[in-house]
């Protein structure tokens, strides 16, 4: 540890985008004598990395800053400060109210001013601070480089901006508006940091946009690259095992991007592309711009191009307007789909959207019953498939030491964690398992191939491993 370093603490609520967003928070931070901690106490710093999805989200946000206020005035009195900042989405969104709110806040800044971080906060030293703009320059562009030791003890597997923002506008979603229009990396930029994880050891990226397969940024001729061809571009770098993107919409799987399921080893087998509703009523109130059989044909293509794909999706019980009939269509596209995994919520009125000004709200007991009954199903479809993985053999990147000495854990091709006895020394390689049992949160293997020197090529070095589980 840095002497003399300030501790930096950050909290990160929501999806992926926020966990790679708090790395950047932390890399920008890093050359300005910043250490990221991973507990609260003896922070100098706390920074709240927050989401507004839905309300129970946007509310956590409050409490922890009532909490947090406690504990500034603790540190006051000791004689010590403590710096709150507050980004993400709720900041983006709320950024004035979260001011009027919590006395305690020092700053507010949204998603697209990361790269200004610094500056924000030698400004808030002296003044309350919000900058909520969307600025002209490319963030990402200015954000500095992680270390390659941070690299390192981030793990195995990591993530990768490579869009953001969204322009669907579904009815019930508050992405348009905190996270902007959507816009692209370019495709150098996107290929020199994917370089930058696998020289750290880094063997499989989930390339990350709130409509990643919408990518469309600035291709090594000039030209608009797709979210295909930036597969392909990436399975070139040595090194870099398996690729992975989330989140999709349906209307942006292009028959290219199918079959780059089809056609690319290093792209796993497992797909995010949630559908929300099976109702097309409610589809279209959603202003989700496809069909209940536009999805299913959408799957049964994805399915023709790679039969052993896993699906996972989204679904939104509770939506203004939805009947029981509408429900039980939702219930219908689950059966039909048959998911690997799914996310359900309650409708949660997002105040700007559409949806917040339409009739006929449901009411709670009843979202909370519908949500109660997809959940079930949707479990009950989650356990078959893992059962339907005892007795398989498949390719598990080991990629954390395990919880007892002489384990490792890893992951399958379709996301799920795999518990095995495995030598230290397999840590970083993919190995042919063997999965034996199911337990609630994961699957049981053992390692069929003999480990070679050849399979552990890219295993970390003695020294580097400690890092990665700490
Ligand atoms: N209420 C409930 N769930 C929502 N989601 C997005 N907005 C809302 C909302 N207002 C869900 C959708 C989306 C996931 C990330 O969050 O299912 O796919
Ligand atoms: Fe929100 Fe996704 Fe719809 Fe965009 S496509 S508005 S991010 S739910």
């Amino acid at each position: 540890m840095t002497r003399n370093a300030k501790k930096l603490f950050i909290k990160t609520y929501g999806c992926q985008m926020n966990v790679y967003d708090s790395d950047r928070m932390s890399d920008a931070l890093a050359p300005h004598g910043f250490e990221t901690v991973g507990e609260i106490d003896n922070a100098d710093l706390v920074l709240l990395n927050t989401c507004h999805i839905r309300e129970k989200a946007a509310e956590k946000v409050y409490s922890e800053l009532g909490r947090l206020n406690i504990l500034r005035q603790q540190r006051r009195d000791a004689g010590d400060d403590l710096m709150i900042g507050v980004a993400g989405c709720v900041a983006q969104a709320e950024g004035e109210e979260i001011m009027a709110r919590a006395p305690a806040v020092d700053l507010v800044f949204g998603p697209q001013s990361y790269h200004r971080l610094p500056e924000l906060l030698a400004r808030a030293k002296t003044e309350r601070v919000v900058d909520t703009d969307f600025p002209e320059e490319d963030k990402f562009a200015h954000l500095p480089a992680p270390r390659k030791e941070t690299t390192i003890a981030r793990g195995l597997t990591a993530f990768l901006t490579v869009q953001e923002g969204c322009d669907k506008f579904c009815s019930f979603c508050v992405v348009p508006y905190t996270r902007g229009t959507e816009t692209s990396r370019p495709v150098d930029q996107i290929v020199s940091e994917a370089r930058q994880l696998v020289d750290a050891g880094v063997r499989e990226i989930t390339l990350l946009g709130q409509n990643v397969n919408a990518y469309h940024g600035q291709d090594q001729t000039g030209g608009s690259a797709t979210l295909a061809s930036l597969l392909f571009t990436l399975a070139e770098i040595k090194g870099l095992e398996r690729l992975r993107y989330t989140t999709s919409h349906p209307k942006d799987m292009t028959g290219q991007l199918i079959a780059a399921h089809r056609d690319l080893p290093q792209l796993m087998p497992y797909l995010h592309l949630p559908v929300q509703s099976g109702s097309d009523t409610i589809l279209k109130a959603m202003n989700r711009s496809h069909t209940r059989d536009e999805y299913l044909a959408i799957i049964a293509r994805i399915r023709a191009a790679r039969p052993d794909m896993a699906l996972s999706g989204d679904f939104i019980v509770g939506f203004p307007g939805e009947t029981e009939a509408d429900f039980n269509d939702t219930l219908d596209i689950v059966r039909e789909t048959g998911y690997a995994s799914a996310y359900s919520f309650k409708y949660s009125t997002r105040p700007g959207t559409p949806g917040a000004q339409m009739e006929d709200q449901v009411p709670e007991d009843i979202k909370l019953e519908r949500l109660h009954r997809l959940q079930e199903l949707i479990n009950q479809q989650q356990s078959d498939f893992n059962a339907s993985c005892i007795g398989k053999t498949m390719p598990v990147l080991l990629d954390k030491p395990g919880r007892v000495a002489g384990q490792l854990g890893g992951r399958s091709p379709y996301l799920q964690a795999v518990h095995l006895d495995a030598p230290a020394a397999l840590l970083g390689t993919i190995q042919q398992v063997e999965i034996i049992e199911t337990r609630k949160f994961s699957l049981h293997g053992k390692i069929v191939t003999v480990p070679t020197t050849k399979s552990a090529k890219y295993a970390r070095s003695e020294g580097e491993q400690l890092l990665s589980g700490a």
